[in-house]
């Protein structure tokens, strides 16, 4: 068919052709079939046709309500929404857009209502209109005149007088054109809190021809730019003003870009403290059938998991955080374990592992052992024990260094890094080519602050050659426990860092 159309009319005719179809409702992949063209280009089309990558060309239909349905506050570090949320205007046509159940949370916690909410990468406005019906004044802005217009299309509403019958101001957002990297418009210390979603990295593709739209470009040029948008964040930001922001890691190769952990360092180095680190469930992931089978085939997890950091702006201004330098002696033993044919089937296929929590260290060993040690021996590290000893030549297929049972301290944190630093250097001449070394982690928080060991331990890591990271897995128990919303989030994940000996 595309071959057709292009012979006899040209490109514009193509272009022409799939528009008229997406018009008429077919699916994209049936677009795709008949054309012959890839979702990448028909994205582009649809972006180069109407100014904004969106996925249904059909305005949004009317009003059903105006609040989601028995909203309780986030109270734990895993954040998980099975429906994205239609209330208000709110719907999935701006392509990649967020649930609006994320700045929902992330304004009623850490704003007031007459506060300033500022999202400087509003895309069709989730935020915007979320501050809008809870009264919080709110700066909206993107790149992309195009997102500007949708954004500005769902707040045209007027919302009814909710939640405590007062009569609480409702503001009207500040919609513009403008680019996240340069605020110098917004005077500093103005700004309570930043709510925003960047477009990391080339995932989604945002416009074909702006300049400054930060989806165009590679990880590094990415993050470099994403150093601007930290800087000029901290300078509007009040004084203890929380910045939350949504990132996602990338696959390569079957090997995970951990843009997540990499920007979280650029906002640190910035000068931000770290309050969260909240993981975000992605629930469009395929698990069954052929995925399933993909999965175990190639040995790579489908990504399921985003990550939202929220930074604070410290009281006064302070050099990076830096971990103290003094150590607890290390001491740890191995236990080694012969790997038999146990139970191959329902593995997981995803990043997020969530298994009942008496049999989650049970769960959490099978899927390793037969994800990453189908043969030879399981070595497992605990540290904090007694006996001191060297890794050696181990031919241990798999090498599990497990986070300490003991609660975390700064000093014990130090110790655990040395150690598993150690062991990694030591794992080059210690297990084979093509071995997995697996590390566990878990923040904790510290005289008020978090402490994100999973990145610690990453970049702790990221000078042994030897290693490339293959996954980051985010393990949870299944039914965390309900409580009230507190001040801090109950710290329920943990990391599992692994990494092939190459
Ligand atoms: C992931 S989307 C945001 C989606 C938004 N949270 C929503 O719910 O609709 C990222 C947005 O960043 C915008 N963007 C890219 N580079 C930018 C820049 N330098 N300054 C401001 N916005 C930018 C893109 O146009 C895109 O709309």
């Amino acid at each position: 068919m595309r071959l057709h159309i292009l012979q006899a009319h040209g490109e514009t005719a193509l272009k022409e052709a799939v528009l008229a179809d997406k018009k008429r409702g077919m699916s994209d992949p049936e677009i795709g079939a008949r054309y012959g063209i890839s979702f990448n280009t028909l994205q582009q089309i649809i972006t180069e046709a109407y100014g904004a990558n969106i996925s249904v060309l059909q305005r949004p239909k009317r009003i059903k309500r105006w609040e989601p349905f028995s909203f309780r506050e986030e109270t734990t570090t895993v954040w998980s929404f099975k429906q994205r949320g239609d209330w208000a205007t709110h719907n999935g046509r701006y392509r990649g857009n967020w649930s609006p159940y994320i700045p929902r949370n992330v304004i009623l916690k850490y704003s007031k209502p007459g506060d300033l909410v500022l999202d400087y990468f509003v895309g069709g406005g989730t935020t915007a209109v979320e501050a809008k019906l809870l009264g919080r004044r709110c700066i909206a802005r993107d790149i992309n005149p195009g997102a500007v217009g949708i954004t500005l299309e769902n707040l045209r509403f007027s919302p009814p007088r909710l939640g405590t019958g007062m009569a609480e101001p409702i503001y009207e957002p500040e919609v513009q054109v403008g680019d996240a990297r340069d605020l110098s418009d917004i005077s500093e210390n103005s700004v309570d809190l930043i709510c925003a979603h960047p477009p990391y990295a080339g995932i989604i593709r945002y416009s074909t021809k702006i300049l400054g739209d930060l989806s165009a470009l590679s990880v590094p040029d990415f993050l470099r730019e994403m150093r601007k948008v930290a800087q000029e964040s901290l300078r509007v930001l009040k004084p203890g003003g929380k910045c939350a922001i949504l990132l996602g890691d990338a696959r390569r190769a079957k090997h995970v870009i951990p843009i997540g952990f990499q920007t979280i360092r650029v906002f640190l180095d910035a000068g931000f403290g770290l309050k969260e680190l909240v993981i975000k469930r992605q629930h469009n992931c395929r698990t069954t059938g052929f995925w399933y089978a993909r999965s175990i085939q190639h040995n790579f997890l489908l990504l399921a998991h985003e990550y939202l950091p929220i930074f604070e702006k410290p009281l006064t201004a302070v050099s990076r955080e830096q971990l103290p330098l003094w150590r607890e002696t290390v001491s740890y033993w191995l236990s080694r374990e012969e790997v038999t044919e146990a139970e191959k089937e329902n593995l997981e296929t995803t990043t997020v592992w969530i298994f009942p929590e008496n049999r989650l260290d049970a769960e959490m060993r099978r899927n390793l052992i037969q994800r990453f040690c189908s043969r030879g021996y399981f070595l497992e590290v605990q540290y904090d024990e007694r006996e001191d000893l060297r890794l050696g030549e181990t031919h241990a297929n798999a090498l599990f260094i497990r986070w300490p049972p003991l609660l975390m301290t700064e000093p014990r944190f130090a110790g655990y890094r040395d150690l598993v630093v150690r062991l990694a250097r030591e794992s080059c001449d210690g297990i084979p080519s093509g071995a997995f070394l697996i590390v566990e982690a878990m923040d904790f928080r510290s005289e008020g602050r978090l402490i994100p060991s999973g990145l610690l331990l990453y970049e702790a890591l990221r000078g042994q050659r030897h290693l490339s990271l293959k996954e980051i897995v985010i393990v949870v128990p299944e039914t965390p426990p309900s409580n009230e919303p507190e001040e801090n989030l109950k710290i329920i994940h943990r990391y599992l860092l692994v990494y092939l000996r190459k």
